[in-house]
């Protein structure tokens, strides 16, 4: 079978198609051919050695949808399933164990997701991390319905999630970000509001702009850096910044006395090694019906081959596409 691979850390073209036996399984498990899988941010964190003590030949990929091919009477052969994110122990799938840029792997019932006719392959493989990473930023940040939400970043996987679910949950207001005008009149023409334009108009100035002076109670932050001390100072009193993600950068300044005046509070979101099943379930649960009823859309922005790996992370991480970027197995 064809799987993506990487023995030495390096650049984009350290991935190599490598050809493997297809896996044996273990007791329980069962075999499910890959045919669309996720590139993610955090692939290039891996790729590019960032995360120390990893056996090699890595193979990445967080996310994916696939059709079972060896199964269990509750999952037949030919069933499509989405294959979570989080492998047995709350791991994320593709960080510390291998991952699923493979044509087969093998997993355990409880890994796998059955897919309804509603949901396309490329929704399915493009939903697990975002919108799982958003929902648990939303619970994190005390989420209730009439609450006003900013989430950065509504061409980015996590940014764009928590955009759509703070709307199907009923936040009072929703603004996003965008870091280019051109990536402002995109989200314009998918129908999002309250988006700011970064090259226009700073995040605090945006949004007290739009919500009269007030700010937001919320913001959910997946990029960090500059952006983030920027994000503080549009939360109103009480607010809660619950970050993710650090595309922009680990390290930022803010003004101590917006904390202090406002009694804002920061907190941090992680997926790996803080869910357990149930806790997992409980979350899949929440978002599975609104996938169904297509009240949630992942956006796609390109599909490659599995072949073209190492230009889908290039494009994925130097263009900041609009839209999640899958490779096809
Ligand atoms: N800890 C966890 O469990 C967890 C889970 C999910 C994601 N994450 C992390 O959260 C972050 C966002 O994930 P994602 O899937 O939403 O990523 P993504 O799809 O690549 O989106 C990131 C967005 O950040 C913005 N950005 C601003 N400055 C950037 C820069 N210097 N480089 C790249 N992007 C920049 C871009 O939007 P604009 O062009 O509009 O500025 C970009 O679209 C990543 O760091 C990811 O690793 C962590």
């Amino acid at each position: 079978m064809k799987t993506v691979e990487f023995t030495i850390p390096g650049n984009y073209e350290v991935l190599k198609i490598v050809d493997r036996p297809i896996p044996d399984l273990l007791e329980g498990q069962l075999l499910v051919r890959i045919t669309l899988a996720a590139v993610n941010a955090v692939d290039n964190t891996v790729r590019s050695g960032k995360f120390t003590g990893r056996h090699t030949p890595v193979i990445l990929g967080n996310e994916g949808v696939g059709i079972v091919i060896k199964g269990n009477s509750d999952f037949t052969e030919g069933t499509r399933v989405m294959i979570s994110c989080f492998t047995e122990g709350g791991q994320i799938r593709g960080i510390y164990t291998n991952g699923l840029w493979a044509e087969y792997i093998a997993v355990y019932p409880d890994e796998l997701i059955i897919l309804n006719d509603s949901i396309s392959d490329e929704e399915a493989a493009a939903f697990p991390v975002s919108f799982f990473s958003a929902q648990a930023c939303l619970n994190k940040a005390e989420f209730q319905p009439g609450k006003s939400v900013l989430s950065l970043a509504v061409g980015g996987g996590v940014g764009n999630a928590a955009v759509q679910l703070a709307t199907v949950l009923g936040a009072s207001q929703v603004i996003t970000t965008a870091g280019s005008t051109q990536k402002y009149e995109k989200a314009l023409l998918y129908g999002f509001q309250n988006v700011i334009d970064l090259s226009k108009e700073s995040i605090s100035d945006g949004v007290m702009r739009i919500t009269e002076g007030k700010g937001v109670d919320i913001v959910i932050d997946s990029i960090g850096g500059n952006l983030t001390g920027e994000a503080i100072k549009s939360l109103s009193r009480n607010g809660i910044l619950v970050t993710i993600g650090y595309s922009a950068g680990t390290t930022f300044s803010a003004n101590i006395t917006d904390f202090v005046w406002k009694g804002l509070q920061m907190r941090g979101q992680s997926l790996n090694g803080w869910f357990d099943r149930d806790a997992e379930k409980e979350i899949w649960n929440q978002l599975m019906p609104l996938l169904e009823d297509a009240k949630l859309k992942p956006l796609i922005a390109k599909v490659y081959d599995a072949e073209e790996v190492a230009e889908a992370q290039r494009f994925l991480i130097e263009e900041r596409p609009f839209g999640k970027v899958l490779i096809k197995f």
